[in-house]
This record gives structure tokens, C-alpha cells and sequence, in this order.
């Protein structure tokens, strides 16, 4: 049996781990810089086809999550082979985000791939009409200054549902709500969408909520960085954000703008997919301590999914 001196020794064993540990996380983090899920990537840069570096199998694992990659194999999609297969999503990757298509990890591929991102896929299913998908219907060359994509089966809100009410879940932090209706409000100004805000979360259109890492519905958050927000294409109405992010209101350094991140989320809720213009704000990354607001790219793409 346990004598309280047993009890205390271990307690103190305990705070010295921790303590130690502390001081490790402390001189490893000089800057107190918050590290990301998507840091294995830095330890890529370089790779290219035929390299064999540990961690490969994390890109395979990031490129799967976005829709780029599909192993039948699993052996090879957990191994840290840089295969064809591999090198084929990497350039994919690449043409949607207006990169130089080398299939290599170069720098600024690593860069933009560290960018903490929305969780919607850029390809759902094999299937895109982001760029690499006009890239191979017109063979490389693109007459088009127009980069905003659809969901496929482009899902839209029938004519009966231009006036959508929105909600949000019990106990959602106080500094949301106004950030959120913002967001909504210049949607409402650029498009023949109104939305009104109501407090019957269940009867809502749109329903929007905090969510911590392993909720379960599949696409499961991953603390701070990374994973920033989900939400689901028409007529589904569904809208996370994950609750461990540094949320701000307004730019603050080393946060993620609120308001800018529900106007992304709220364009894949009207139907929208990402876009391949850095400064739309349908783009699918978001980096800490930027605002942005809506391009004409993004109005184009929603006037043309409804016909308006
Ligand atoms: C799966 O991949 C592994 C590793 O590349 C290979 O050895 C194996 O033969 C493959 N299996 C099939 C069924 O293709
Ligand atoms: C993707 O394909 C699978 C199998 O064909 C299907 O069950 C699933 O609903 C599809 N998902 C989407 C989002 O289209
Ligand atoms: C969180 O955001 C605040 C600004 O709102 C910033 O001062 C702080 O450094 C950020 N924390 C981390 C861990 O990045
Ligand atoms: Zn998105």
C-alpha cells in the first residue's frame, strides 16, 4: 500500500519531469513561437523524387487529407518513398497554387504548404475544377484571369433558400457572434443572398460551432495551426472552427483574423471551392495576422454558380 511519503515522493518526481520538460519546450522555442502540425514539412524542403527521408510519409498523409493523392497500396502510402505517384500530386498541388510545377518540394512549395489552411479538400473525390483540372482540359495553357472553383456536382441553394438564418451553438465564445455577422454582411452586399441570425440552433440553415481536435464527423481538428476551420457545401449548412486556435478579431500578430476565416468558410457554404488567386479570399490558407475581404474573384465565382 502507498504510504503519503510514497505519495509525495512521486508528486515531486512528477513536477520535476515537468518542470524539466518545461524548460526544454522553453530553450527549444526561443521565440515562443507556437509550433504547427505542419512544421514536419520544413524538414522536406528539397525532396524530390527518388529520396527516401523520414517524414515522407507525413506529405503523403497531408496531400491525401486534401484530395491529391489516392494509394490502392497501403505499404506504399505509408512508407517514406517519394514515388511517381507522390511526385504527380506534388505538381498538382503546385498548378492550384500557381507555383512552378517541378514536382519537387522547393522552397516556396514548402512555404505555401505551411500556410495554416481550411480543412476543405482542394479535391473531392479525384474530382476539381480548381486549376490543374483547366491546366489538363486545355494543356497547359490557360486564357482565364478567373481561378475561383465550384464543389463538384456544383451544389447550390435552390432559389427557395436565398434568405438563409444562421445560428450558433449554446455557449460559443462572446467575441464570435459580432465578428461572424460582419462576415455574413458582406456576403449579404456582394450577392442575392440575405442572411438573418436566429436563436433556434436546431431549425438554423447554417449552424456554426467551436469544435476541439476528435469530434468525430470524420475531419478532426488538430490544435493550434493547421487545420484552421471546416464546413460543408450547400445545402448541408454546417460550419466548425477549431476552438484551440489563437482566435483574434481585428489583425493581431501571431492570430487568425476571425472575420476573415468566416468569409472564407461562408463562400464553401454558399457553394464556393478554393480558388487559385493568393488574395481571394476563397484562397485555402490563411496565415496568422492577415485580414482579407473579398476579391472580384470571388463574387465571379458565385455569380457564376447561380446564374446571377
Ligand atoms: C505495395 O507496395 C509495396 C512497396 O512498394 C510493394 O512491395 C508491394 O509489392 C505492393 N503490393 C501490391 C499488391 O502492388
Ligand atoms: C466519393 O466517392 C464515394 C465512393 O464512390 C462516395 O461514397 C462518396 O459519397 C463520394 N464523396 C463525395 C463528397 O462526393
Ligand atoms: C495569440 O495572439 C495574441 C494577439 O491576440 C498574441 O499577442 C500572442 O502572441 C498569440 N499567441 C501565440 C502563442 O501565438
Ligand atoms: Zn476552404
Amino acid at each position: 500500500m502507498a504510504t503519503k511519503y510514497d505519495l509525495s515522493l512521486c508528486i515531486m518526481t512528477l513536477l520535476l519531469a515537468l518542470l524539466t520538460l518545461l524548460s526544454y519546450a522553453t530553450a527549444s522555442h526561443p521565440h515562443n513561437k507556437t509550433s504547427s502540425p505542419f512544421d514536419f514539412l520544413e524538414h522536406l524542403k528539397g525532396c524530390h523524387k527518388g529520396n527516401r527521408v523520414k517524414g515522407i510519409n507525413n506529405l503523403k498523409k497531408y496531400l491525401e487529407r486534401f484530395g491529391y493523392l489516392n494509394y490502392k497500396n497501403h505499404s506504399r502510402f505509408n512508407n517514406d518513398d517519394f514515388d511517381d505517384l507522390l511526385e504527380e500530386a506534388v505538381k498538382t498541388y503546385q498548378i492550384n497554387y500557381q507555383l512552378k510545377p517541378t514536382g519537387k518540394l522547393d522552397d516556396k512549395t514548402v512555404s505555401t504548404m505551411m500556410i495554416p489552411r481550411c480543412g476543405f479538400p482542394d479535391i473531392i473525390n479525384g474530382t476539381t475544377s480548381m486549376l490543374s483540372a483547366k491546366h489538363r482540359q486545355h494543356h497547359g495553357s490557360i486564357h482565364t484571369t478567373a481561378h475561383y472553383s465550384f464543389i463538384p456536382g456544383n451544389p447550390k441553394w435552390p432559389p427557395s433558400k436565398y434568405r438563409l438564418t444562421y445560428a450558433f451553438a449554446p455557449n460559443t465564445r462572446s467575441d464570435a457572434p459580432a465578428a461572424i455577422a460582419r462576415a455574413f454582411a458582406t456576403w449579404q452586399k456582394n450577392t442575392h443572398f440575405t442572411f438573418s441570425k436566429t436563436s433556434n440552433y436546431q431549425s438554423a440553415d447554417l449552424k456554426i460551432s467551436f469544435q476541439r481536435r476528435d469530434h468525430g464527423d470524420g475531419v478532426p481538428f488538430d490544435g493550434p495551426l493547421g487545420v484552421l476551420a471546416h464546413s460543408f457545401s450547400p445545402t448541408i449548412g454546417i460550419f466548425h472552427l477549431d476552438a484551440e486556435e489563437n482566435w483574434s478579431v481585428g489583425v493581431k500578430p501571431g492570430a487568425i483574423e476571425m472575420e476573415t476565416l468566416a468569409l472564407h468558410e461562408i463562400g464553401h457554404l454558399l457553394g464556393l471551392g478554393h480558388s487559385s488567386v493568393k488574395e481571394a479570399i476563397m484562397v485555402s490558407g490563411l496565415p496568422a495576422g492577415v485580414k482579407r475581404g473579398l476579391h472580384p474573384d470571388d463574387i465571379q465565382g458565385i455569380k457564376a454558380l447561380y446564374n446571377v
